[in-house]
């Protein structure tokens, strides 16, 4: 089974070695990515199929009532569980820098942040990164574009943001912030929200959305969102298997034409989506509609 699925390699008989694959599975955050997969997400998967027959196979809409509560025996959402469980967040961090270091989602090093940031006053918040887990996106930008001026906030939940251990850049200030109340850094330049919009339900989405868009300066801040952008036909495995993950917490990954909908119904508008060559996110780029 290993040497089939690619873990192992076969060298003679009953002899093995392991494969690079199997190479990277010793790392401690791609064994982070599996328990996720294992503990998290299979538990869900297994009761999809009960959960949809119970209710006459419509898509799940509501993050408290899906196969992860089934799968999980909660009433929570899968955030709410992790609350409770602060070794899942642990793993659950670690296996997000593996989604990105792995190139699944890396939109955030093809993305000229220069061009979107520009000139930051030492004093002004350039970005704020809402849900940003352990902060390595921000630690990333920084990386690529250590130039840039102004502040950089990494916001999240105190139980993520308790298990933030890693080396951070010492320019990002760790905050905890729950995304359903008033986004309380006023005027950033840049708010970023990746893997936030596809683990909720539409509705959730404009309660996020709501939250923010006071805080924002017209004619300056940006929403950045990233995000699968699945197109209308012809999605990857990689996205279709992704969405059936969102879809056993009630959520789902989104078309183009759903952001569109979303964001202009709530006030927004599209400037620019950047695409990337290599992973399947994009970020969409988006301001306050005039
Ligand atoms: C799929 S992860 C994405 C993390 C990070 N943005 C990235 O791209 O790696 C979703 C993140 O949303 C955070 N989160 C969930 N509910 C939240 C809430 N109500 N307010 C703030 N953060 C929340 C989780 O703790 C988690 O870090």
């Amino acid at each position: 089974m290993l040497t089939a699925t690619g873990i192992t390699v076969e060298t003679g008989t009953h002899h093995y070695v392991l494969s690079r694959l199997g190479l990277l599975l010793q790392e401690k955050k791609y064994q982070s990515m599996m328990i996720v997969a294992f503990d998290v997400h299979l538990p869900s998967m297994m009761k999809t199929p009960s959960f949809l027959a119970s209710t006459g196979w419509k898509n799940p809409d509501d993050a408290s009532k899906a196969p992860f509560q089934l799968g999980h025996n909660t009433d929570k959402t899968i955030f709410g569980l992790f609350a409770e469980k602060p070794q899942l967040v642990e793993h659950f961090n670690a296996a997000l820098s593996a989604v990105s270091d792995a190139g699944v989602y890396n939109a955030v090093l093809e993305t000229p942040w220069n061009d979107i940031i520009g000139r930051v006053d030492s004093g002004e918040v350039a970005m704020v990164d809402v849900g940003g887990a352990d902060g390595h996106v921000l630690r990333q930008v920084l990386e690529l574009y250590p130039d840039l001026g102004g502040r950089f906030i990494l916001q999240d939940l105190p139980d993520t943001i308790a298990k933030v251990s890693v080396d951070l850049n010492k320019r990002i200030e760790v905050t905890t912030h729950d995304f359903f109340t008033p986004q309380p850094v006023k005027g950033a330049r840049v708010y970023h929200y990746r893997m936030i919009f596809h683990d909720w339900p539409i509705d959730d989405c404009r309660r996020i959305l709501r939250n923010l868009k006071p805080s924002m300066k017209a004619g300056y801040s940006k929403l950045l969102i990233g995000d699968s952008v699945v197109p209308e036909s012809g999605a990857s495995l990689h996205q279709s298997l992704i969405d059936m993950t969102m879809m056993t917490i009630g959520a789902e990954e989104k078309n183009e034409t759903q952001f569109r909908e979303l964001l202009t119904s709530e006030g927004f508008s599209i400037v620019n989506i950047w695409r990337s060559k290599y992973a399947i996110d994009s970020i969409i780029e988006a301001e306050m509609a005039i």
